[in-house]
């Protein structure tokens, strides 16, 4: 059993070390509301603030979650504006709660291509939470899973050896537990580029909750499922 598991707390984490949640959604919210995409949006930081915490609590070593996309670029530059103005005042506001938390902040993703005061920002915290032991709350950025797999394969083409191994230790997840479960929000059934090397053998969990209403009810739920799964990793 995993010192998680094994951990009391509110023992929901249930064996799982590391989660990793695609946030879909938070548009379908908004306009079950009549309101604009951006209200989705920023009820969605609500809800990563809450599942932080949440995970936290639960003991898991690591949540990751998907913010935006290397392919969200396409989107309209309004809704691009709005999302990089939440990352930038989530970063304001939350970051003392994180290092009161003993919580590790890490992004994922090629954030250094983002506008350079939130470059700044990022690295900041990152560098205030780097000594934290407890959760690591890792948000993807501007990340793309093929495009992370492909510089991690010239890094470890450039080193010697191209094996699993030797990819492995490059990806921008190397200094995270291995992937357990990989939830979905909204109802959509697929990976969109977000971490298809680490979901090899990381359970799924999909669910029609839109973003906005995920709750720490519905984590735990996630978690419980996991515990009564029996993972084989290709083996009988
Ligand atoms: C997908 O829902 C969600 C996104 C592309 C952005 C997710 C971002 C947040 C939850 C807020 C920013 C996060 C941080 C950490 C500050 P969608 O808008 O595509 O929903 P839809 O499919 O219903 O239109």
């Amino acid at each position: 059993m995993s010192a998680v598991a094994a951990s009391t707390g509110d023992g929901a984490a249930c064996g799982a070390r590391h989660v990793a949640i695609i946030m879909d959604g938070n548009g379908r919210w908004a306009k079950k509301r009549m309101m604009p995409r951006a209200f989705g949006h920023k009820r969605g930081v609500d809800t990563v603030r809450e599942i932080a915490r949440a995970a936290r609590d639960m003991g898991l070593e690591a949540l990751t979650l998907y913010a935006f996309s290397s392919e969200n670029w396409k989107r309209p530059a309004d809704e691009i504006a709005d999302l990089m103005g939440l990352l930038r005042s989530f970063i304001r506001n939350d970051l003392d709660e994180l290092v009161a938390n003993n919580t590790r902040l890490k992004i994922i993703g090629d954030y250094r291509a983002l506008a350079p005061d939130i470059v700044e920002l990022i690295e900041d915290a990152m560098a205030r939470t780097a000594q934290n032991t407890g959760t690591t709350l890792a948000i993807a950025l501007n990340y793309g899973s093929q495009q992370e797999i492909a510089r991690a394969a010239a890094k470890a083409a450039a080193k010697g050896a191209i094996t699993p191994e030797a990819i492995e230790a490059e990806l921008d997840t190397a200094c995270l537990p291995p992937l357990d479960l990989l939830i979905r929000t909204s109802g959509e059934i697929r990976l969109s580029n977000f971490l298809l090397w680490q979901a090899a053998y990381a359970e799924m969990w999909f669910t029609d909750v839109l973003w906005p209403d995920f709750t720490p009810a519905h984590l735990r739920e996630a978690l419980e499922q996991f515990a009564a799964r029996e993972r084989r990793f290709g083996g009988r």
